[in-house]
Parts: C-alpha cells; structure tokens; sequence
C-alpha cells in the first residue's frame, strides 16, 4: 500500500499545479494510440499502473481551475476531496446502519439541514429524504413517489388502466425523458410545458395542458418543476404551480440539482420562493457545492413515502430487526449497496458552514451581475437570454452582419478554438433558435478580472477566426 500512496502523492502534487492548460483535447483514436489499454492474460507491474494513471490525469479536463466554464460545477473543495479519499479508504456501504454507522448519521444530519433550508422540516413538521447518485436519480425517485402517491397499486400490479402524464417546462433537463421512460409512462407522455420570456415555465400553459389531458382520458400525476435550469438558470414559480398542483391534485416536484443552493444566501433565496410548497425535491451537492462526484439528494414533506414507494425486499439476510433496524436507510433507496457519499458532504459543510455557502452564492451572484454589465456595455458580445443566477448566454457577432447560422457556426468556432488552445473551457447552447457561448460561473475563486480577460479573449479569437475566413 505505501508504495501506492507514495504514487498518489507525487501525481496528486503534479496535478494540483494551477499553471497546466485547463485540458489537452485529443480524439478517442489518437488517445488509444498513446495509451495502452489493452487488458490480458498476464499482469502488469506497478509502473505500468503509475504511467497509466499519470495519463489518465493528463487528459482529463481540470475542472478546478478558474478557465474552466463549460459545466455546473467547477473549483476544488478540499474537505470533500479529503473525505471522498476517506470514503474509498472505508468501502462502507449505506443500505444498513451496520456497514455505515458514522456515515448514516451523518446522511441523517445532512437531510435534515437540506430539509430545513428547503422548509420541508420545521419545529412542527419532519421532511425525509435519501442520498442518490445525482440529478437524474434524485428526478427519477420524485418522479416515482408522485407515480405512487397516483396509482399506488402500480408497485405491486405493474399496469394501470389510464394513461399516465407528466409535465415539465420546455427548458427542463433531459433527464426527465429517462425517468418517464424508466417508470414505464412513455416518452410521449411527458409534456413539455411552454415557458415564459424569462425562460420560467408559463402556469397558464401548464393548466391548459393539464385540462386537455383530462379531456382526453389522461390521468395528470406529476409536475416538475425547474430551480435553477441548465441553459439560463431560470427559476419556475412555485406557489402558481402549487395551486394548479392542488387543484388537480398532482405531485409537485422541484429539480434544483443546480439551483437548490440558492437558499443558503438570504439575498437571493427569493428566487425559489414558495418551495416549501412542493412534495419533493432535488439538489446535486456535486454541482455549486462543488463535492467530487458523486453527492446529491432527494428530499420530501411526505414522511414514510420514500419507503413505501422505493422499499421491499431483502429482510430475510440483509435488513435484520436489530436495535438499529431504524437506522438501516437501505429502504428508502431504489439502490443496494450505496457508496458512502455523506462524508464529503458533511466534512465540507462542517469546515465552512452555511455561511460559507451563502458567501460563495453572493460573490458569484457579484460576478456574474459584472459579466453581464461588460456584456450588455459591449458592441461585439450580445445577451441572448436573462441571467437571473449563475449561467450566462451570450453571442459574439462581428461588424459584418451574418445570419443565426452563421453565428451559430462562429460562436461554436470560438468555444472550439479557445479550448484547442488549452485556455477557457466554455460550452455553447441554443435557446429560442439562437446558439450563444455559455458561461457558467460555479467556482468561488473566479473573480472580475477572470471574466474580463475571458471576454475578451471571445471577441479576439472571434475577430481572429472572421478575418481568416
Ligand atoms: C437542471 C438539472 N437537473 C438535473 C441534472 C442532472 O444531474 P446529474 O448529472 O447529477 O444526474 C442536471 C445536470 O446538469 C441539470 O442541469
């Protein structure tokens, strides 16, 4: 084991240098042509394995540095690296109390802070919630619960007479597709709700969507609504949704995956007013809280239904009724054996504090309000989309005029080039037809004079590639 620390040691100093280029692009054919991958009979000695995870690091993109633009998280968070080594180190697994007892209580502690920023858990009421591997599943289980809460004969029978629907904005995240196709209600059957000139889902456009699947014979079991979307950040209005919500009586699910942390900042928490309101809940804490993924969360004000929906199973070897069978969390989970993703999490959480969150949110809020003042103040970067939180969508459109395809082409030219050249990594995105550079602003060291060198870095490498064309 000490001759692999030593290794990690050396490649972990060597990685954590702020001066190497933020990724090194190279094509899945030329990379097989540098490393060996091969796998066979015989073993290889452990300079093999050093050179081989030497490479691994070499190629893979360095999301921590302040260049890096192009995802919903970014920065480095020491107390969660530390942590996710301690976890590797433990192997512990979260279905029972018995092979995770410090990392249970603290998934319990963790549920119960994220539930009282939320306002599912209050000095009256208790919230619930389960460690997932991510958005996508935290979706999928609130999708799930509101599938139960609808047709809880579903779970046993497997079928229902009447067709399932379910709505999200048109600027949701894809991963409700995956979750209707999971749950069996059919791609179809997920409606994509019109949204606003804000990019907010529009509630006049939900209950007229809900209405006309009434009138077809559907039965409306779920909606999703977004905090925080992937293409602008945008917010949906929840105490509107809520009483459509009501009034047909359908679950009402949040996917903050991006934007839950919002409510640390008593600044600007009011963008997710109301979400108390809602029956479930999703937040990434790999996302703006910035722990290694992976690490995120669905929470509910339904106590028990995380259990009757996702529980079953397993009593006769695994789930013993010892004096901990209450703390055995494995039932409230569609997973068996759970990686232990409660300790980064609560170390970083422990070493900073809320308010260490509400400061970050603040700061970034700060830069982002200054990005897009230089934005709207200059004649060759355009705003194509509102930024009420941390994504910024903007064009660069030269003197000469050109049409959406051809800044489309350019634009994405420009996220190409910059890359290729081993500075900012930034992502493009389209939204109403018209295709931007995307910032997105997640790590807390980023600062103004960052983003104005990155600005105009866009504008020089979209001058440079216009005057060569
Ligand atoms: C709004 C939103 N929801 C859900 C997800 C999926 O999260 P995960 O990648 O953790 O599954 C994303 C990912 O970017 C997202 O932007």
């Amino acid at each position: 084991m000490q001759q692999y620390l030593n290794i990690f040691q050396h490649l972990a100093t060597e990685h954590f240098r702020q001066d190497r280029a933020v990724s090194e692009p190279i094509s899945a054919k030329n990379l097989t042509e540098v490393v060996d991958f091969s796998l066979g009979f015989e073993g290889a000695d452990i300079d093999a394995l050093e050179q081989a995870a030497s490479q691994y690091l070499t190629y893979q993109p360095d999301s921590a540095q302040v260049d890096f633009f192009k995802l919903l998280y970014s920065g480095r968070n020491d107390p969660a690296l530390f942590g996710d080594w301690i976890t590797s180190l433990s192997n512990a697994n979260m279905h029972t109390y018995q092979m995770s007892p410090v990392a249970t209580l603290m998934e319990q502690e963790l549920i119960n802070q994220w539930n009282r920023l939320i306002g599912f858990t209050t000095d009256s009421k208790t919230g619930d919630g389960i460690m997932v591997s991510g958005g996508s599943q935290a979706n999928l289980i609130g999708m799930m619960m509101a599938r139960h809460h609808a047709c809880p004969e579903l779970k046993t029978k497997g079928s229902t007479s009447q067709k399932l629907v379910a709505f999200v904005s048109d600027q949701a995240h894809y991963s409700g597709q995956k979750a209707v196709n999971v749950l069996g209600i059919g791609t179809d059957n997920l409606i994509a709700v019109a949204s606003d000139d804000q990019g907010r889902l529009c509630p006049a456009a939900l209950s007229e969507a809900i209405e006309l699947s009434i009138k077809q014979g559907h039965k409306p079991f779920y909606i999703g609504l977004t905090a925080g979307t992937t293409v602008l950040g945008a917010f949906d209005p929840v105490p509107e949704c809520r009483a459509i919500a009501d009034k047909y009586n359908i679950w009402l699910h949040i996917d903050g995956a991006w934007g839950a942390p919002i409510l640390f900042s008593p600044t600007h928490k009011h963008l997710l007013k109301g979400c108390e309101l809602a029956d479930s809940f999703a937040w990434d804490a790999h996302k703006l809280m910035n722990v290694p993924i992976t690490a995120a969360v669905v929470l509910t004000r339904h106590q028990g239904m995380l259990e009757q929906t996702c529980g079953g199973g397993g009593g006769d070897y695994l789930f013993h009724s010892d004096e901990n069978a209450a703390y055995n969390l494995g039932q409230k989970s569609i997973q068996c054996g759970r990686r232990a993703d409660s300790l980064k999490v609560w170390l970083s959480w422990k070493a900073i504090g809320n308010k260490g969150f509400s400061d970050k949110i603040d700061h970034l809020q700060d830069i982002k309000q200054s990005c897009v003042n230089t934005i709207t103040a200059s004649p060759e970067l355009h705003m194509i989309g509102p930024s009420p939180y941390l994504n910024i969508l903007f064009q660069y459109r030269p003197e000469a005029a050109l049409n959406e395809e051809e800044l489309r082409a350019l634009n994405i030219s420009i996220c190409k080039t910059m890359q290729a050249q081993g500075g900012a990594f930034v992502d493009y995105a389209k939204y109403q037809g018209k295709t931007g550079i995307r910032l997105i602003l997640a790590n807390s060291d980023t600062q103004k004079s960052d983003i104005e060198r990155l600005l105009s870095h866009c504008i020089k490498t979209g001058e440079a590639l216009v005057n060569a064309s």
